[in-house]
């Protein structure tokens, strides 16, 4: 069962840390595994604009490191908007690992919200579809 005000809670306490000098805009994620463990990330903006890291992917890659490779959920949470949704970006970096991962954001009125990921991205690039 996914503890969505929890993951929430996680990806907002991240978003602090957030290192976004150039948009000021700071977004924490917290991604869950599959057997439950928790993997936050944060975006990291760059000088070179293009090298910009959003939080999802932070997220990922940390939780990749780890050995982890299925996911149950991802929170994401902007510290100044909502909603907040990940990318294209994100959604096709979060796909590689499967396409039933819950995206959860909170509303205007700060009550979680989720999709599924193929529901935001029906259609991913999949080299391992026929
Ligand atoms: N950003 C994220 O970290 N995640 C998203 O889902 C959308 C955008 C970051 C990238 C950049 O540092 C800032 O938000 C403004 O686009």
């Amino acid at each position: 069962m996914i503890d969505e005000v929890k993951l929430l809670g996680l990806a907002k306490e991240a978003a602090a840390r957030a290192y976004a000098p150039y948009s000021e805009f700071r977004v924490g994620a917290a991604i869950q595994t599959a057997d439950g463990g928790i993997y936050t990330g944060v975006n990291i903006e760059n000088a070179s604009f293009g090298l910009t890291l959003c939080a999802e992917r932070a997220a990922l890659a940390a939780a990749i490191t780890d050995g982890q490779r299925e996911f149950a959920s991802i929170a994401v949470a902007a510290l100044d908007r909502r909603p907040v949704w990940p990318c294209g970006a994100c959604l096709q970096a979060l796909s590689e690992f499967g396409s039933d991962i819950m995206i959860i954001t909170e509303d205007k009125s700060e009550q979680p919200i989720s999709r599924d990921l193929k529901e935001l991205l029906p259609e991913s690039f999949d080299l391992k579809k026929e």
